[in-house]
């Protein structure tokens, strides 16, 4: 064990237990990581499926990458390596969640197989759902609901996801929701009708 994690003495036995809080809340929580570039649509699909569920009983957190970074994340850029750290820590914040027993709603770029492996590992299989928000390169250019495509093709932001910084796309995401196929109602009632029956499942 490394020198920072000796001396410590966790109290993870002693404190009520994810299932506990689940059964307070009548819900089975998981974690819904949506992943895409940017401007693909996942955060305004976010805010509506968390609507969504939250008409429905659910008790829900989001989590997204514009607002995480000016936040806990804020001494972070966008090299790979911290972006690494980025979802690192916001794993580690879903597992907080998880086992206060509420549903985490993600929308993080998580652009490679490798970053998303981290969040899987340590968030545990078991509660991981990846669901990929695709939309092209060029459609998400064409949105560029941010001015960032036209940035970034000027050459005024480097490192950007899908030009000068990679995304490779699942492979074996729970879902894929197409955004230039889909609209953003469309694309949430698909989510909501994947997930509704994990979530419900102890308690129907
Ligand atoms: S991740 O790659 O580390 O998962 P994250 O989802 O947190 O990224 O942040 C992505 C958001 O940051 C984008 O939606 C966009 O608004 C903004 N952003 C700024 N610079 C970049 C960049 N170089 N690449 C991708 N997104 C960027």
């Amino acid at each position: 064990m490394s020198e920072k994690a000796s001396n410590i003495h966790p109290t993870f036995d002693k404190i009520l237990q994810r299932q506990d809080k689940e059964l307070l809340l009548q819900q089975h929580a998981v974690c819904i990581w949506m992943t895409g570039l940017s401007g693909s649509g996942k955060s305004t699909i976010a805010q509506g499926l968390e609507k969504k569920l939250h008409a429905h009983g659910i008790m829900t957190a989001i989590l997204d990458g514009d607002n995480v970074r000016t936040g806990i994340n804020n001494n972070l850029g966008f090299s790979e390596e911290d972006r690494v750290e980025n979802i690192r820590r916001v794993a580690e914040i879903n597992k907080l969640f998880l086992q206060n027993g509420i549903v985490t709603i993600n929308s993080f770029v998580s652009p490679t197989a490798d970053i998303r492996n981290l969040a899987k590992n340590i968030i545990g299989e078991q509660d991981f759902f990846e669901v990929y928000i695709n939309a092209s390169f060029d459609e998400c250019a064409k949105r560029d609901v941010k001015g960032l495509y036209k940035k970034a093709l000027n050459g005024e932001i480097k490192n950007f996801t899908g030009l000068d910084a990679p995304f490779e796309a699942p492979e074996n995401a729970a879902l894929e929701i197409n955004t230039a196929e889909q609209s953003i109602e469309e694309s949430v009632e698909l989510i909501y009708n994947f997930f509704h029956s994990k979530i419900k499942q102890h308690n129907k």
